[in-house]
C-alpha cells in the first residue's frame, strides 16, 4: 500500500521537474504556442488531496485486486479475468481475446476509469456506460453505471446449453459445467436461469438505479465494505455486520430490514438445501457441488444450473428473491 500512495505524491513532483527540463530545452528553438499546464492537469488527480488516496486505500482491501484468479489469462478468461482482456473486449466487442494477456493485472483504476486518455480530471469517467447484451441470451440490460461491472458479472455460455423447450436428454462431460461463476448481472436483471414451468417476476431490486454501484459502493467503511472495496460487510466487536449505508434511502428502519434480510436468507438458503437434496439423491450432483459427468434429462440439467446460478450469485437471494426462489421451486417441482 505504502508503495503506491508515495507514488502519487511523487508523480507531481516529477512533472514539475520534467517541465523545468523541457522548457530549458525549447530556449534555442521557437517559441510554441501557450498550451496548458501539464502540471495542472496531471495535478487534478495527482495532488495532494486525500479524494483519491482513500479509493486506493480501499481498493488495496478489495477482491478485485486480492483475489487471485488474474493469472486465468487465456484468451477465453482473459476478458473478465484481466484488466487488458477488458478492455480489449470493449474495443473489439469480441467475446474472447485475440492471444492470451501477458503481464495480465487484475480489475484496477484503468479498467473502469479513462485513466490516462486526456490527462484531465475528466479521465475518472467510466469505460463503458452502454447497456450489455448478456452472453448466455443476449437479452440487453441497462444498469446505468453498473454496465461497466455486469459485462464481468454474468454467466459465459455452458456447453451444453440447457434449454427448457427440448425434451431431449443432454450429456455433459465436465465437472464444471455450470453458470460460471459470477451471474449477479443477470440474476439482478432477473434473467439467464433455466426456466422451466410460469410465474417467473423480479424483486424491487431489478429497478434499483445503478443497481451493483447503490449497494457495493455505497459510503465506505474504513477499507472493510463500500466504496472501491466492493465488499458489503465488515467486522465489528467480532460480529460480521451489513454495510446498509446504500439501502437506507429506501429501507428507513434498520431493524426491519435486518429482519427482512435474515427471512430472505433463511427463505433462499432453504431452498439451495432443498433442490441440492433432489439432485444429490438422483446422483446429478456430488457433495462438493459440481455436476456429476454423464447423460441425463435435460430438467436434471436445468436443476444443476439453477442450483448453480443461485448459489453462485452469493447473495442468499438478496439481489432478486422472487426470480430466485421461482427458479429453485419450478425446479425442484419438475424433478419430483
Ligand atoms: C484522472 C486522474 C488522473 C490524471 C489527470 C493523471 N493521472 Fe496519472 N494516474 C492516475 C491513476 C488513478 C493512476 C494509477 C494509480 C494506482 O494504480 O493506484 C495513475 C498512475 C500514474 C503513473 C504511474 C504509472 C502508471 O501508468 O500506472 C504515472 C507515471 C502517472 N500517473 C503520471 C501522470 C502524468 C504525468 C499526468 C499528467 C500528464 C497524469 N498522470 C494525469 C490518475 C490520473
Ligand atoms: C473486468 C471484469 C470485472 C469488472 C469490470 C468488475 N468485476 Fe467484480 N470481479 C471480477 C472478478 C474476476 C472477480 C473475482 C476476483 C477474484 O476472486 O480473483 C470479481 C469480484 C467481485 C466481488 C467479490 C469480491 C470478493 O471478495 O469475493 C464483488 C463484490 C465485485 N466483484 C463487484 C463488482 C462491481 C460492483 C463492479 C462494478 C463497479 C465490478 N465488480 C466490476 C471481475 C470484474
Ligand atoms: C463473463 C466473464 C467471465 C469469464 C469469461 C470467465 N470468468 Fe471466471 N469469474 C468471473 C467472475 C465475475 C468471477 C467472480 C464471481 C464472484 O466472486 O462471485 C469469476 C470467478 C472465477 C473463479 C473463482 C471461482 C470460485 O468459485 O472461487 C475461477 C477459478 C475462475 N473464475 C476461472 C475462470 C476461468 C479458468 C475462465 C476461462 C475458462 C474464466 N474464469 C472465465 C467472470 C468470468
Ligand atoms: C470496478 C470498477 C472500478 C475500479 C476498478 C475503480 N473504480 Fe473508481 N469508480 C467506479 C465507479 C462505478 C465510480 C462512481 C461511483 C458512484 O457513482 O458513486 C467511481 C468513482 C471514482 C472516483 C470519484 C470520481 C468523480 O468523478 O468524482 C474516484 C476519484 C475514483 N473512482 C478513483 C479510483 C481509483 C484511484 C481507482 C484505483 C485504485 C479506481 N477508482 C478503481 C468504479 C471503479
Ligand atoms: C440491493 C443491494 C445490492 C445490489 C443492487 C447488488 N448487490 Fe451484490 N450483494 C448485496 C448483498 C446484501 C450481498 C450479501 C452480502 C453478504 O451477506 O455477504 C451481496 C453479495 C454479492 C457478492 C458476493 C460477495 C460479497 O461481497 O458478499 C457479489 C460478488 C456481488 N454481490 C456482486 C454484485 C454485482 C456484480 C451486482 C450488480 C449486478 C450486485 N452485487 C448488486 C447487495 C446488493
Ligand atoms: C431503491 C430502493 C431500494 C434500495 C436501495 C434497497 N432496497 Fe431492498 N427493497 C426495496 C423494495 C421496494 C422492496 C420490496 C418492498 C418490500 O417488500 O418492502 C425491497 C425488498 C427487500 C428485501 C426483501 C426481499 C425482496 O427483495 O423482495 C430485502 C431483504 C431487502 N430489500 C434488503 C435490502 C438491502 C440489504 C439493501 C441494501 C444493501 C437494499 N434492500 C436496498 C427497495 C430498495
Amino acid at each position: 500500500m505504502k508503495k503506491t500512495n508515495l507514488f502519487m505524491l511523487i508523480v507531481p513532483v516529477l512533472f514539475v521537474a520534467m517541465i523545468v527540463f523541457v522548457a530549458s530545452c525549447t530556449k534555442e528553438g521557437q517559441q510554441g504556442p501557450q498550451g496548458e499546464s501539464g502540471v495542472q492537469t496531471c495535478g487534478q488527480c495527482h495532488n495532494f488531496s486525500e479524494d483519491v488516496l482513500a479509493r486506493q486505500i480501499q481498493y488495496e482491501a478489495s477482491g478485485h485486486l486480492n483475489g487471485g484468479t488474474f493469472e486465468r489469462n487465456g484468451s477465453d478468461c482473459a476478458p473478465c479475468h484481466t484488466s487488458m482482456g477488458y478492455r480489449e473486449v470493449l474495443q473489439t466487442g469480441e467475446q474472447e481475446t485475440s492471444a492470451a494477456i501477458s503481464n495480465p493485472t487484475p480489475v484496477n483504476c484503468f479498467t473502469c476509469h479513462n485513466i490516462h486518455e486526456t490527462y484531465t480530471s475528466s479521465d475518472w469517467q467510466l469505460r463503458s456506460t452502454t447497456p450489455v447484451a448478456f452472453r448466455i441470451n443476449d437479452v440487453v440490460s441497462d444498469q446505468g453505471t453498473a454496465n461497466v461491472c455486469i459485462s464481468c458479472h454474468q454467466p459465459m455460455i455452458p456447453d451444453p446449453f440447457p434449454s427448457p423447450g427440448t425434451r431431449e436428454d443432454i450429456t455433459i462431460t465436465s465437472p464444471y459445467w455450470g453458470p460460471h461463476h459470477g451471474p449477479q448481472g443477470t440474476m439482478i436483471a432477473g434473467t439467464g436461469g433455466y426456466e422451466v414451468g410460469g410465474g417467473y417476476s423480479n424483486s424491487a431490486h431489478t429497478n434499483i438505479e445503478n443497481t451493483c454501484v447503490k449497494c457495493h459502493m455505497a459510503e465506505a467503511y474504513g477499507n472493510q465494505a463500500g466504496g472501491h472495496t466492493w465488499n458489503m460487510t465488515y467486522l465489528y466487536h467480532g460480529g460480521d455486520h451489513l454495510n446498509i449505508a446504500g439501502c437506507t434511502d429506501c429501507h428507513t428502519d434498520p431493524d426491519a430490514l435486518e429482519a427482512m434480510v435474515e427471512d430472505t436468507a433463511e427463505l433462499i438458503d432453504g431452498l439451495l438445501a432443498d433442490l441440492r437434496t433432489v439432485l444429490l439423491t438422483q446422483g446429478v450432483l456430488d457433495s462438493s457441488d459440481h455436476v456429476i459427468p454423464g447423460t441425463m434429462s435435460m430438467d436434471q440439467a436445468g436443476g444443476v444450473f439453477n442450483y448453480l446460478f443461485v448459489l453462485e450469485d452469493r447473495s442468499e437471494g438478496l439481489h432478486n428473491t422472487k426470480y430466485a426462489k421461482k427458479l429453485m421451486e419450478n425446479s425442484i417441482e419438475s424433478l419430483q
